[in-house]
């Protein structure tokens, strides 16, 4: 017999090898990288069965106004699509994950180089339209793929003052929504996710795909992770939520275009954090003000110290309250889905202080607004540019998959979270009524 090696039986036609020699945490490293079918996080709702590269498989549910926009791209179909990472790129160990981006990157606020009153990109534009009063503005007759330098400044300083704007009607290649990702920050690169066949940065927003690959979405379980979507992990994207909360330098600027829109439904909602900071009492703001959060990661990884201890998540520390570099205005950052703590209170005062926090976001539709993709022009797509520092968003998955909805999607990472204590509110810094509490 080999030196530190003995074969357990584990069933009648399968062997486990353990090697006594080789560090038991590197073992089950190795067993993850090489079985597609292990998977860390055992949630019984998302059994994915999708295999690293380009799948063929999704070929067979792709749109023709997709496919026609990957083809006019020269994204090569004939290896599959959508691409997933290899599995070894995944990380297993919470130090792995914790080693990607861990270091400061450099980053432009390109909206605090921006005219703020925005005449090239307003000034060119052949209608503006605010869509709510405190939220969401759409540019009409613009392309994005053709804004210059200037109008791209300006276009981040909307979206820094409105927290998401919207373009119908528009040409856009994944590598030409890719550049313009670039152009505002720092490219998140997500090791897990899928993405365009051979353009990692251009995350795939599909659930029909996840749903052809084994996905338990349905009418009736789609929204239970509103609740709480650790213990009733969400199926898509329909909590409330910011993107990528529990990087160093979480997401800025976030790009979604939608090229394969249902007729109706599927709509997208998004939630102001200025709206929401506005929301509290001066008393209760003071509370707040300089406090700490801990904030999760979605996906999970194994403790290295205790390999068989179960999924553990990537816990990060920013502001609970924290400051727009460019606006300079007060936001409320957390999310249900991915805020676990607020430090320095007990834990029961933290949850409850929480759940009034999410509740203020989730139940103000006077700081939300719910932007219907619907197409108006064929070959052609819609596109929402977001700042996930001011915002909150969720899908909804109305439509149940009875029309194609495909969408492909861009993160800028921006800053580290700061909360500057001589920050103003938006309204406080806009001039209107504050309200006293007697
Ligand atoms: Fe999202």
């Amino acid at each position: 017999m080999t030196t530190g090696t003995e074969t357990v039986s584990v069933k009648d036609n399968s062997s486990l090898s353990i090697v006594n020699d080789i560090p038991i945490d590197q073992q089950i490293e190795n067993l993850i990288r090489a079985h597609n079918d292990l998977k860390i996080t055992n949630n019984g709702n998302l059994k994915l069965r999708i295999n690293p590269g380009p799948d063929p498989e999704g070929l067979k549910i792709l749109s023709k106004s997709t496919r026609e926009r990957l083809e006019a791209d020269n994204i090569d179909l004939s290896v599959g699509y959508p691409e997933t990472p290899p599995r070894a790129e995944i990380p297993v160990y919470l130090d792995q994950a914790y080693a990607i981006r861990a270091e400061d990157a450099p980053y432009i606020e390109r909206a605090k180089n921006a005219d703020p009153e925005k005449k090239a990109l307003l000034g060119a534009a052949k209608e503006v339209i605010h869509l709510t009063k405190n939220v969401g503005t759409e540019i009409v007759g613009l392309q994005l793929a053709d804004l210059t330098d200037q109008q791209k400044d300006e276009l981040a300083l909307l979206v820094a003052e409105r927290v998401v704007v919207f373009f119908r009607d528009q040409k856009l290649l994944p590598s030409e929504q890719l550049e313009l990702g670039k152009y505002l920050g720092n490219i998140e690169y997500h090791p897990q996710t899928t993405h365009v066949t051979g353009l990692p940065g251009n995350s795939v927003i599909w659930n029909d795909y996840f749903a052809l690959k084994g996905v338990n979405i349905n009418y009736e379980n789609n929204n239970l992770g509103n609740w709480d979507s650790l213990r009733y992990p969400a199926r898509g994207t329909q909590v409330w939520h910011t993107d990528l909360v529990h990087e160093h330098q979480p997401a800025g600027y976030t790009h979604l275009h939608i090229d394969s829109v249902p007729t109706t439904g599927d709509d997208t909602l998004w939630a102001s954090g200025y709206g929401a900071y506005d929301k509290l009492s001066d008393e209760f703001k003071k509370f707040l003000d300089g406090k700490k959060a801990v904030y999760v990661s979605a996906h999970a990884y194994l403790d290295r110290e205790d390999p068989l201890g179960g999924p553990k998540r990537i816990e990060r520390v920013h502001p609970l309250v924290r400051t727009h570099p460019a606006t300079g205005w007060k936001s409320l950052f957390i999310n249900r889905a991915m805020t676990r703590r607020i430090i320095g209170v007990s834990p029961v005062e933290s949850d409850l202080i929480l759940n009034y926090l999410f509740d203020i976001y989730e139940k103000n539709a006077d700081i939300q607004v719910r932007f219907k993709w619907s197409p108006t022009k064929e070959g052609y797509g819609t596109s929402a540019i977001w700042d996930n520092r001011i915002s909150q968003h969720r899908s909804v998955w109305d439509n149940e998959g009875a029309e194609s909805r495909h969408g492909t999607r861009v993160t800028s990472l921006a800053e580290v979270p700061f909360f500057d204590p001589e920050s103003k509110s938006q309204r406080e810094a806009l001039g209107k009524p504050i309200h006293q509490w007697e």
